[in-house]
């Protein structure tokens, strides 16, 4: 697996997975309906400025949208980092969501993709001493995913909350 920002060569990929079966609250392609308006050349040059924190709407954070590729090059899922956390974000988001496709669940992927996504906020946001990931009380796939990568309960909100040092 191979977690990196979308090229204009993923085109066909990408709009395989984002339109696969994803569940009605996750969202797979975070601004391609509203910033980028459709268009996967215009997503292609707006994410990289997402990250530096253009174009955001009113209480969005920078964040990186980094994809998950397998080793045909087929997008199996992908991560959205929050550079900062809003209140919104502490209680809910987290500063790292991911989602696996589909039809690709239960190989693995999601435990890759939240640990070279821990790696990357060290690489790149030293400013992000410790990760908070959250997922759904009763989501068990993500509750192991992040144990798995060190995740230290911190509470249950409306959220399970868990810190992962860097
Ligand atoms: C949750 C999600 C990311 C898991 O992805 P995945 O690639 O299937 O997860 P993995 O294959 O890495 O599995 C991690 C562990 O969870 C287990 N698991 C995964 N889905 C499971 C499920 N539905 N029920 C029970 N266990 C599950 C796996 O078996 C594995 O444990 P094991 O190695 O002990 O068997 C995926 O189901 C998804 O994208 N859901 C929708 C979006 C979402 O909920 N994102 C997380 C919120 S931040």
């Amino acid at each position: 697996m191979l977690l990196r920002e979308l090229t204009l060569s993923d085109e066909d990929t990408f709009h395989w997975a984002n339109n696969e079966a994803w569940e009605e609250h996750f969202v797979f392609a975070h601004y391609f309906e509203s910033l980028a308006q459709n268009d996967f050349n215009n997503y292609v040059k707006i994410l990289p400025e997402l990250s530096q924190g253009f174009h955001l709407p009113s209480g969005h954070v920078p964040c990186t949208l980094l994809f998950a590729f397998d080793e045909k090059g087929k997008i199996v899922g992908r991560t959205s980092i929050r550079h900062e956390l809003t209140e919104f974000l502490k209680l809910v988001g987290g500063h790292i969501g991911y989602g696996v496709v589909p039809s690709e669940r239960r190989k693995g992927y999601a435990s890759a993709i939240l640990k070279e996504s821990l790696k990357y906020i060290k690489e790149h946001l030293p400013q992000i001493p410790k990760a908070l990931v959250t997922c759904d009380i009763d989501n068990v796939g993500s509750i192991k995913t992040i144990e798995r990568n060190g995740g230290v309960l911190k509470d249950i909100q409306e959220k399970r909350r868990y810190w992962i040092g860097l």
